[in-house]
């Protein structure tokens, strides 16, 4: 369907958190069910795009022609799969919730518990997300921030770092907001640090919101 506002277009969007691994059956990972980011993959592909969803582990199911899913693990393999699409598609939607830090070696057998302490020391990760807008073209980057405190600050400050476009800020303070529950509360936050700031919603109503602001984009 070619009327549709989003037909022609290729979204990259990533969803869930990552799995840092410890040793074959641990690891370090985080509270994201990936629903925010199946929300605006669906919504995307509802609107005629093309989708790349990147998921980490999640329960979360998709099924629309549009829609194709990359499952990875860990934050090197999400950046891996993203920097392989990044070329062909328009629009980047970045809602995972990536690990910042991993393991530094990950133990091929299973860690026994012979120590009263056990210390886990981390290397830093690629921020996937600064690493796609330092190389961007004409692409669009959406961005989230997941915030505890000085949110429009810290907000503000992840556009310039990442080269976005605009960015989803979402806080934990806010009731309702934020990982595993079906509702989000956020505000946009574009490159000129207009700020919009949006009521408390289901999440599918959330990817509407960031769908349509793509959409307007191209209009
Ligand atoms: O999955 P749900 O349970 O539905 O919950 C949704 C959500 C809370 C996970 C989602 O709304 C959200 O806020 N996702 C981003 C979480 C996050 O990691 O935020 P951040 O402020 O740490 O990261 C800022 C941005 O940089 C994000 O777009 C993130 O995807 C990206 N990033 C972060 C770290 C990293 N190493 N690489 C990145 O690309």
């Amino acid at each position: 369907n070619t009327d549709l506002p989003l037909s022609g277009k290729k979204l990259l969007i990533t969803a869930g958190p990552t799995y840092e691994p410890i040793d074959p059956v641990r690891f370090i990972g985080n509270h994201s069910s990936g629903k925010m980011g199946y929300d605006i993959a669906l919504e995307a592909a509802k609107k005629g795009a093309k989708v790349i969803l990147v998921s980490g582990p999640s329960n979360q199911k998709i099924s629309h022609e549009n829609v194709e899913v990359v499952k990875v693990m860990s934050a090197l393999e999400m950046y891996d799969a993203c920097h392989k699409v990044f070329s062909e598609v328009d629009v980047v939607v970045a809602a995972a919730a990536i690990a910042d830090y991993r393991p530094k070696e990950v133990a091929t057998e299973k860690i026994k518990k012979d120590s009263e302490e056990f210390i886990i020391t981390m290397d830093k990760n690629p921020d996937i997300l600064a690493s796609l807008g330092a190389i961007k073209n004409e692409q669009f980057l959406v961005g989230f921030a997941l915030e505890t405190q000085n949110e429009i600050e810290h907000a503000k400050a992840k556009i310039k770092k990442k080269n976005l476009d605009l960015i989803v800020l979402n806080s934990l303070k806010d009731e309702g907001a934020g990982f595993g529950k079906p509702t989000n509360k956020v505000t946009f936050i574009d490159k000129d640090f207009n700020i919009e700031p949006k009521e408390l919603k289901l999440k599918e109503e959330v990817a509407q919101d960031i769908i349509n602001k793509i959409v307007k984009h191209y209009e």
